[in-house]
């Protein structure tokens, strides 16, 4: 019998070479800070809560959601990275001014600097609408960990973590969140196995421990040794 974690990722957790991937996010981090700064000198509206009418322009992640919703609706007919995605995804916009969230450390970020997959985000927004329900998880694209590696050195959080206790077991084995045994079923973790983004995260350490669990079912980081399986 084959043993899956609760949610899994599609990629591997890159060591090394992933983190060239992504190296230019900065960049357009000011650039978005410029788009921004642009549309309050043009008189759109920068203030929180001045803008309910939301257009398709504008810097992303501004702007009122609960206002926004209440206002007329909003077909898209061209999505493309630059697009307001605040007007319909209220819930993700939000997050970036709530502390629990990790998106709160992300707002000079765009959106879709995580959201990478435009070719499948194009597809998939043909013809959204504002009045159609937003998703509550991702199911055609992914966050990969080479986005977060980016930014993020695995050596560099690993050295960071190295006194992490959070992830002991019963025997006392304890493991680097960002070091973990290179066995083959490990490959498959990515980031966001443990760390959420726009959903609220009070305490990280306990979810990454429950998400060994979900494999190391009797709290002992070995495999093989109780029984066998394959
Ligand atoms: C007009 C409303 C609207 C706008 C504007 C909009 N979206 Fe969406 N978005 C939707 C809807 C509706 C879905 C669900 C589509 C579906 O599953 O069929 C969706 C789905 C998504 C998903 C889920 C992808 C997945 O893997 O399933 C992501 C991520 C996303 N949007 C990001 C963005 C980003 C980034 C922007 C801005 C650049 C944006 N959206 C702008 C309506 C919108
Ligand atoms: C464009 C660059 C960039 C990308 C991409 C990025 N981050 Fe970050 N991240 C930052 C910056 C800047 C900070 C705040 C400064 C810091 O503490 O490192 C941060 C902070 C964090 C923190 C909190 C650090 C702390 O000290 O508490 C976590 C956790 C985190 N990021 C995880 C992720 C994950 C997971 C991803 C991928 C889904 C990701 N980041 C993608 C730049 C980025
Ligand atoms: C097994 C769960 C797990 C995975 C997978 C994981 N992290 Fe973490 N991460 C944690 C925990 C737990 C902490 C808190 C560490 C501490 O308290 O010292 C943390 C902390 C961080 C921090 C803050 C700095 C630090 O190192 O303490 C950053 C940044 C971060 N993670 C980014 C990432 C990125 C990027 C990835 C993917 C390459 C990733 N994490 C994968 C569990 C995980
Ligand atoms: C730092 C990287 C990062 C940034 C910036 C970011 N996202 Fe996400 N997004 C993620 C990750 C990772 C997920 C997967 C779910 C999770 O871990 O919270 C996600 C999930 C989503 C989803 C699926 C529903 C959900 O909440 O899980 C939507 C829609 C979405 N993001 C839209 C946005 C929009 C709109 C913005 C800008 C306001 C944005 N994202 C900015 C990383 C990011
Ligand atoms: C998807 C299932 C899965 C998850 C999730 C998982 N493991 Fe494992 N782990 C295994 C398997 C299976 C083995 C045995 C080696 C192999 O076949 O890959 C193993 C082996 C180990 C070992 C022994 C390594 C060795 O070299 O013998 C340690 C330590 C360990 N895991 C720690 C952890 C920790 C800590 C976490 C949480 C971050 C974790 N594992 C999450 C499946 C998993
Ligand atoms: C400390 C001993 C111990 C270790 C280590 C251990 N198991 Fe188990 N496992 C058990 C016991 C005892 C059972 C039977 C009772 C139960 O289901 O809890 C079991 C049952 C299972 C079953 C159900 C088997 C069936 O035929 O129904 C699976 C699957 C499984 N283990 C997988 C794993 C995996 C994968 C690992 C490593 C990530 C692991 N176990 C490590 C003790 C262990």
């Amino acid at each position: 019998m084959k043993f899956m974690p609760r949610k899994g990722g599609t990629m591997k957790v890159n060591r090394g070479e992933a983190a060239v991937a992504h190296a230019m996010p900065k960049r357009a981090a000011l650039l978005a800070v410029c788009a921004s700064m642009l549309a309050c000198a043009a008189g759109l509206g920068c203030l929180q809560g001045c803008a309910p009418q939301a257009t398709s322009e504008g810097a992303s992640g501004s702007g009122q959601p609960q206002a926004a919703a209440a206002s007329a609706s909003v077909t898209l007919t061209d999505w493309t990275p630059e697009t307001d995605c605040s007007t319909c995804h209220s819930t993700e916009a939000t997050s970036r001014q709530d502390a629990a969230c990790t998106a709160s450390l992300h707002t000079s970020l765009q959106c879709a600097d995580c959201h990478t997959d435009t070719t499948t985000l194009a597809k998939q927004h043909e013809g959204a609408s504002s009045d159609d329900r937003m998703p509550s998880r991702l199911k055609q694209t992914t966050v990969d960990s080479s986005v977060c590696l980016g930014c993020h050195d695995q050596d560099e959080i690993a050295a960071e973590s190295a006194a992490c206790t959070a992830l002991a077991d019963a025997e006392g084995t304890t493991v680097n969140p960002h070091q973990l045994p290179d066995t083959e079923t490990h490959g498959q973790i990515v980031c966001t196995d443990c760390h959420t983004m726009h959903e609220e995260q009070t305490d990280l350490q306990a979810d990454a421990k429950a998400y060994c669990l979900t494999c190391h079912h009797a709290d002992v980081f070995e495999c093989y040794t109780c029984h066998e399986h394959s």
